[in-house]
């Protein structure tokens, strides 16, 4: 039964529904895999819309023997889900190669040297750099048309990260009309729902200055209800928004262009808010309490949906001015947590803890130490950047009590998934945020301190301290004693 889809050349050929065809992928390589197909002997494809999919020839690799099962570690499913939106056209079969090597191969993942570890990694930080280039620079462009607010923006990402981002710039202008044009298809949200469009031309795309008028005909022109992706829509989207998905998009301009069968299609969706409705909400939308996104988790969430849902945080209002939400960062099996205080400028813009000045000593030290940095955890109390703008540059602000209080809700549900051996407080605002009181750091740095839940936790100072010495032997000094704290912590968080 299984030649039915080879091609003459003996390859199993696998055409996926879109370039981020995530479950078509999953779907197919479990399959292959189960059958013992090799990956030498696939070759994966994107489908040409057009072009009858010849995924389904592959529902009869499923007739496979039923003892013959497929383990697949999280980790790697999480990891490929990042990979996949890569604009390698080899990523597919890299991915197939991976999985396939880590049946007879368990610790794969671990071998940073392996080649296709490696490659697997580099493909996720450039799809990671992206997500984050897309978050801190798309700019919206305001048009009014009979009276209704719609915010334009044109990006150009390098890879097929639209609809792994959308969800973010849902929570984030939740308020407002807007749409995304990128020639690696675009999004709209209409205050309720998102919905997918086409690729954009950037040759069709108006220029900055270009009237108003331009910018409309054009975003009309991809959000045509008729091409719409609701497809693609499905595959783009993490499961968890199916529920979410439009049957169409209900922008109420467009119906009346829309072509018959749109319009019947139109008809049939659920009614969604008045554009009036829309409009008061966009103008309230900076003090609209939606806890939405926090309300939405739950109970056994994993860590990957806490971070997720901890983008679209608006338990504080420090989400307001910040660039992104900047999440822990680390294994979920780490045996130490370590906490900071919040992200500084550097943080905010790369969405990661630790990596501007203060997270370089940070490093330095931990290596010194010999503490692996990436097999721990390290997150922040408070996880926006909360600022002063001064000219050009944002001025590190310390986050109030309230602030601390409202956002120890997502450090808690870090430590109850990591469940650590050890937590270090790096600062007051971590000791205070991690006790539930002020404790003070320079007289109790270095002692244990133990919760009720019986989590231990190491006090000592901030890395930052040791930024601001001036004088290079008192700095010095200091770099000392914060290195026998961590040489401390290397040794209780074995334990
Ligand atoms: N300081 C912190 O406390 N956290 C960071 O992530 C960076 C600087
Ligand atoms: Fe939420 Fe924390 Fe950001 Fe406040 S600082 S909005 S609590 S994530």
């Amino acid at each position: 039964m299984l030649p039915a889809q080879r091609s003459p050349l003996g390859a199993f050929v696998v055409a996926l529904a879109c370039e981020t065809d995530f479950h078509g992928w999953r779907d197919a390589a479990r399959r292959l895999a189960v059958a013992g197909i090799e990956p030498a002997h696939v070759h994966w494809q994107v489908a040409d819309h057009k072009q009858e999919s010849m995924f389904g020839d592959l529902q009869e690799l499923s007739h496979a023997p039923p003892d013959a099962r497929l383990t697949v570690p999280r980790e790697f499913v999480e990891r490929a889900e990042i990979a996949i939106c890569h604009t390698d056209p080899n990523r597919f079969a890299l991915l197939y190669r991976v999985l396939w090597r880590l049946r007879q191969e368990p610790n794969l993942l671990k071998i940073a040297s392996d080649p296709d570890i490696r490659r697997m990694e580099a493909l996720e930080k450039a799809v990671d750099r992206d997500i984050h280039k897309m978050r801190a620079f798309v700019r919206f462009r305001r048009i009014e048309e009979d009276g209704i607010e719609r915010y334009l923006a044109w990006f150009e990402p390098e890879h097929f990260i639209v609809g792994r981002n959308a969800p973010f710039f849902a929570r984030r202008f939740t308020g407002m009309l807007w749409s995304i044009l990128t020639p690696k298809g675009s999004v709209s949200w209409d205050g309720e729902e998102l919905s997918f469009g086409p690729p954009a031309s950037k040759h069709d795309v108006p220029s900055e200055d270009a009237a108003e008028s331009l910018w409309l005909t054009y975003y009309r022109s991809i959000f045509n209800p008729a091409r719409l992706m609701v497809d693609a829509m499905q595959k783009e989207m993490p499961k968890k928004y199916w529920r979410n998905l439009p049957e169409a998009s209900v922008i109420p301009d467009l119906i009346a262009g829309a072509d018959k069968a749109a319009t019947d299609m139109i008809a049939r969706t659920p009614t969604t808010p008045s554009a009036h409705h829309a409009k008061v909400q966009a103008k309230h939308w900076p003090m609209r309490k939606d806890d939405a996104a926090v309300d939405d988790l739950p109970e056994d969430a994993t860590l990957n949906e806490v971070r997720e849902a901890a983008m679209g945080c608006r338990r504080c209002p420090l989400w307001r001015n910040a660039t992104q939400t900047v999440f822990g960062e680390g294994p979920e099996a780490a045996s130490v947590v370590f906490v900071g205080e919040q992200p500084g400028d550097q943080e905010d813009l790369a969405g990661q803890p630790f990596v501007g000045p203060a997270g370089k000593v940070f490093d330095a030290i931990l290596d010194d130490a010999e503490i692996d940095r990436r097999k721990t955890y390290v997150t922040n109390a408070v996880k926006h950047f909360k600022f002063e703008p001064r000219g050009k540059r944002r001025i590190h602000s310390k986050p109030n009590a309230g602030e601390v209080q409202a956002c120890r809700w997502w450090l808690d549900k870090e430590l109850a998934l990591i469940r650590p051996n050890l937590a270090v407080a790096l600062g007051a605002t971590a000791a205070q945020s991690l006790l539930g009181k002020a404790v003070p750091v320079t007289k109790m740095r270095g002692e244990v301190i133990e919760r009720d839940d019986g989590l231990r936790v190491f006090i000592t100072i901030h890395p930052s301290f040791i930024l601001r010495i001036q004088d290079a032997a008192d700095k010095e000094a200091e770099r000392g004693r914060f290195l026998r704290d961590m040489q401390a912590v290397k040794k209780l968080m074995g334990r």
